[in-house]
């Protein structure tokens, strides 16, 4: 068995991002809420089309899919859904038409919602769109869109499937192993010892993927996902078995134990994609104090949980925020963002 890097390095891989993303100090916050030093990573910065996470993970499944000769990405996510939006943009960037499935999982009959944000960009970048109108059901939006694909077919395409349920190789955690390394070498450039990293933890390939890449590399920093589509308890199973499936993907044993999976689902509430009041108010904090732009569905409530992991720590220690964008959701929340303001 190797170190995972080489085989790492041997699977396909579509440039997409923009790296190394920054990290920055967050002095203001950092003084304002008290608790940990703050800093953050920001891979809202990754480049295409608005950035965020799904940028690095994308490179895998695109390398894939164009190892494979596919002409056609398809893509399923909630109607705000910003690995859509990416991928519907990875596509435009490599030639490849993009046909995506937006899920009602989110029950909204605003106009800014259904129309603005994601859902504009995705019409721009010239996606062809499905609509699943089941509501939260993972696995039948899965069933529907192998169905699209299965049209696609009969019709002569070449059409690759970027999967988001589990039972598929995690090919996009492989974005975020590669991420920890770079966090690491950063902040071994900067002299910073960094106790906590603290991310939204949604299909949970960036929270697997961070892990996995910093005990790879030796690294004990802790990392906390903060649950932002179920609960702690479901989504633990989930970060197990997506490291159990990227050490079979890089034939590597796993260091991670059981105690490294890290969660918490206080700002959840009421569902994915449903905006509450710390999340509000972390995203108003985020945005007077640092100009960071933090999205009602993801990295507001990360955000919220960052804030509260760092004021039950002391001034010696270092908490990093990794920003996974989401910008175009801001515009689509923007009515519930500005309300009691
Ligand atoms: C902006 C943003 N942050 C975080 C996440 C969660 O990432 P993951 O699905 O890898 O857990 C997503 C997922 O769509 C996202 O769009």
């Amino acid at each position: 068995m190797g170190n995972g890097l080489e085989k790492l390095e041997k699977l396909p891989r579509a440039i997409l991002a923009h790296t190394p993303t920054p990290i920055e100090h967050l002095p203001s916050l950092s003084v304002k809420i008290g608790g940990a030093v703050l800093y953050v990573k920001r891979d809202d910065c990754t480049g295409l089309a608005l950035g965020g996470n799904k940028v690095r993970q994308l490179e895998y499944y695109v390398g894939d899919a164009l190892s494979q000769d596919a002409d056609t990405i398809l893509i399923t996510g909630a109607v705000q859904s910003n690995f859509v939006r990416t991928a519907a943009a990875a596509a435009a960037r490599y030639g490849l038409t993009c046909h995506i499935q937006l899920e009602e999982r989110v029950k909204s009959t605003d106009a800014l919602y259904r129309d603005s944000g994601n859902v504009l960009l995705n019409q721009l970048l010239g996606a062809t769109i499905h609509s699943y109108p089941d509501g939260e059901d993972e696995s039948g939006a899965d069933r529907r869109v192998h169905e699209i694909a299965d049209d696609l077919r009969v019709q002569g395409r070449r059409p690759y499937v970027i999967p988001l349920a589990p039972g598929y190789p995690p090919l996009g955690a492989l974005g975020y192993v590669i991420a920890a390394q770079e966090i690491v070498s950063q902040l071994t450039a900067i002299d910073r010892e960094v106790s906590e990293i603290v991310v939204a933890s949604g299909s949970g390939h960036t929270h697997a993927g961070l892990l996995f890449g910093l005990r790879m590399l030796g690294s004990s920093i802790r990392v906390l996902g903060i649950c932002v589509r179920r609960d702690s308890a479901a989504q633990e199973l989930r970060i197990r078995a997506r490291c159990r499936e990227i050490a079979e993907l890089l034939e590597v044993q796993s260091r991670v134990t059981d105690a490294d999976i890290y969660l918490r689902d206080d700002f959840l509430a009421p569902g994915y994609g449903q905006l509450n009041f710390p999340t509000r108010e972390a995203i108003r904090l985020g945005a007077h104090h640092e100009a960071l732009l933090l999205d009602p569905v993801y990295t507001g409530k990360a955000f919220a949980g960052c804030l509260q992991r760092a004021q039950e720590l002391d001034s010696q220690e270092t908490v990093l925020f990794v920003h996974t964008g989401g910008t175009p959701g801001i515009f689509a929340y923007g009515a519930q963002l500005l309300e009691g303001q």
